[in-house]
């Protein structure tokens, strides 16, 4: 099929409504959209994507009244948690409803629900009329699209169509938050910061995946996020070895002298916007080595090096 490129929600819309598979922007990365409802469409999803089938995929929804045809209760924490964050870059988990399909939920009786607070986001899925289920929009394993051009990259002629829009403004995933227990437990971690949910819901934890037990959130295990070159994480205070060939930074400071490709972040959050893009850099200039430089694990710090940790693990 040929991809068709567009910046009119309403076009894009049509192919959903047509059964088929649209990228659109919101303001974590661009997402992969199906009308949740619809199996085949789907099942398009994956294979687009050569994603696993055993990796649940998050609703997106664009009003609050959508949630009760996805949802069959709705927790205490999650409620306090949607009043604060929603729209935004949080996904609540919470037992689903029984008309979602189980594809959708890769056999889970929970689902994961955002709602994106990127305007063409919403437009799109307004003019969709249903909620959509959307994973990110690249290739299974490779790092999440910050730009339609990165989509393009993954996806050409494997999807319907691209609704162009501006580079992602926060640049990582949304924060995953399962709601279904007593404690929210963070499955993974993101722009709503683990400060940030604990001054909502102070018991709030962070998930630690226990090899005896079955993995909360199936998508962690799968290989994610990776640049063809190598990752090294360095610590910025220790000194440099010289860089081989074919060797990227990125990181805070200046490094020393030497690398074919250096980003310099202002902060952490320019830090989780640009990695992924950097990343997709490296793979294009044939980087080798990428040595990224470690920050603290504060606010959204924390999902930046756990991102940098994922793309080291091959
Ligand atoms: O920011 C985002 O969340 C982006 C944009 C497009 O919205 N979407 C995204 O989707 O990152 P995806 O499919 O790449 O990642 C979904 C993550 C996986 O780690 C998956 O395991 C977890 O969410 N997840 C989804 N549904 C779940 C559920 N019912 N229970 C536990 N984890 C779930
Ligand atoms: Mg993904």
């Amino acid at each position: 099929m040929k991809t068709v490129l567009t910046t009119s929600p309403n076009e894009a819309a049509r192919f959903i409504k047509k059964r088929g598979i649209v990228a659109f922007p919101t303001e974590t990365v661009y997402g992969l959209g199906a009308n949740i409802f619809d199996v085949a469409a789907i099942e398009k999803i994956f294979t687009a994507k050569k994603r696993p089938f055993d990796n649940p995929l998050i609703a997106h929804i664009q009003s609050l009244d959508q949630l009760e045809n996805l949802v069959s209760e709705i927790s205490e924490a999650a409620e306090k948690l949607i009043e604060k964050f929603f729209p935004g870059p949080l996904t609540v988990v919470l037992p689903k409803a029984n008309n979602v399909p189980v594809i959708a939920t890769a056999g889970l009786e929970t689902i994961g629900v955002r709602m994106p607070r990127n305007g063409l986001a919403q437009a799109f899925l307004s003019e969709c009329g249903t909620p959509l289920v959307a994973p990110s929009a690249n290739l299974s394993g490779k790092p999440s699209p910050t730009t339609w051009e990165a989509v393009y990259e993954d996806l050409a002629d494997r999807i319907d169509c691209i609704l162009k829009g501006q580079t992602t403004e926060i640049g990582i995933e949304s924060t995953v938050v399962d709601c279904t227990g007593e404690i929210p437990l963070i499955l993974r971690t993101g722009a709503v910061t683990f400060e940030d949910l604990q001054k909502v819901i102070p018991k709030s934890k962070v998930y630690e995946f226990v090899e005896s037990e079955k993995q909360k959130s199936p998508g962690l295990k799968h290989k994610h996020y990776s640049p063809e070159a190598r990752v090294i994480l360095v610590d910025f205070k220790e000194k440099m070895d010289s860089p081989g060939r074919k060797a990227a930074f990125i990181g805070l400071e200046q490094p020393i002298q030497g690398f074919d490709l250096v980003k310099k972040c202002s902060s952490y959050e320019d830090y989780a916007y640009s990695m992924y893009e950097f990343f997709r850099e490296c793979d294009r200039e044939n980087i080798e080595t990428v040595y990224c430089q470690e920050i603290d694990e504060k606010g959204i710090g924390l999902a930046v090096m756990d991102r940098l940790r994922r793309a080291r693990a091959k």
